[in-house]
């Protein structure tokens, strides 16, 4: 199926590995021109390159997405660069899983001020940030596509990661509320609630191509997640990125406000 979006312009942020990555590499692969944004300006630049060697287009842009002055910057480099955005993909956020493999415990009552500062900062401020840089230049062109990666955390609630749960239901509240503001300038807001997914970042040692039952790491995961209720499996960055490609094409311009759970059945509520 043609997905229609060859030519497009999109906009990945936290694009320097692990699911980012993956979007960015699906969507170059539909023929999209890539902005791939990362806070480490040398991950951004490897990814972007890795997209021009396989012949896709794409270019690296360093930025703090929490910081709104960079966002603009940003943004304006990227339309001097590849063209006005379409597609803005906030992806950049605190993952699940941290690189030691192990699920992040944070314990709510013993956590402080500067900890909610930075999860809210980076999982809610981001995605504003990014999503009020763009919107303008979206609204003059009567359309536009924004999905912002969100977790299951933020829909059911995840235990010892209650402030990211927070944030990122905010996200989703967000998006919905902005869905019914811009739907007609013919501007989709969506989201995608990613389950636990293993990439190259939480683990050096991960061969992206390994099979789930392979890897140590993918048992940790399975063990930390009763995902066995569903496909059995945990996800993998192609799987956000395939996702973001469907909502960011023409086939899905009459879905908006929405949450995609993309998550083996790890919750089908
Ligand atoms: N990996 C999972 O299991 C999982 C599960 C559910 C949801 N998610 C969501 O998917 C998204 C990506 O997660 P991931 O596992 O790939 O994370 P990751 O930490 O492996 O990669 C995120 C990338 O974002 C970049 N980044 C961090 N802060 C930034 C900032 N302020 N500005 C710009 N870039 C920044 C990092 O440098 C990194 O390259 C997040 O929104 C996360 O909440 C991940």
């Amino acid at each position: 199926m043609d997905l229609e979006l060859k030519g497009k312009v999109a906009l990945v942020t936290g694009a320097g590995q692990g699911v980012g990555r993956g979007i960015a590499t699906i969507l170059a692969q539909e023929g999209v021109q890539v902005a791939v944004n990362d806070f480490f300006g040398e991950r951004a630049a490897k990814v972007a390159n890795e997209i021009e060697s396989s012949g896709g287009s794409a270019c690296g842009v360093q930025a703090d997405v929490k910081d709104l002055a960079q966002v603009r910057a940003m943004v304006e480099t990227v339309n001097r660069t590849l063209g006005p955005v379409d597609i803005l993909v906030n992806n950049a956020g605190v993952p699940i899983i941290l690189r030691t493999g192990e699920a992040k415990r944070t314990v709510f009552v013993e956590s402080d001020l500067p900890f909610w500062k930075e999860q809210i900062e980076l999982n809610y401020y981001g995605c504003l940030n990014c999503t009020h840089a763009v919107l303008e230049s979206m609204i003059e062109r009567k359309g536009g596509k924004i999905i912002s990666i969100i977790s299951d955390a933020g829909r059911i609630g995840e235990a010892y990661m209650a402030v990211y749960s927070g944030a990122k239901a905010g996200v989703l509240a967000f998006s919905k509320a902005l869905a019914k503001e811009v739907g007609r300038h013919n501007i989709n807001v969506n989201c995608i609630a990613m389950g636990a997914t293993a990439h190259e970042g939480i683990k050096d040692f991960l061969n992206p191509d390994a099979t789930p039952e392979e890897d140590e790491l993918l048992r940790k995961m399975l063990k930390a997640y009763p995902i066995g209720r569903g496909l059995g499996r945990i996800g993998r960055p192609k799987d956000a990125g395939n996702a973001v490609a469907f909502l960011a094409s023409p086939k899905a311009c009459f879905i908006t406000g929405q949450c995609l759970s993309v998550n083996g059945g790890f919750s089908m509520a």
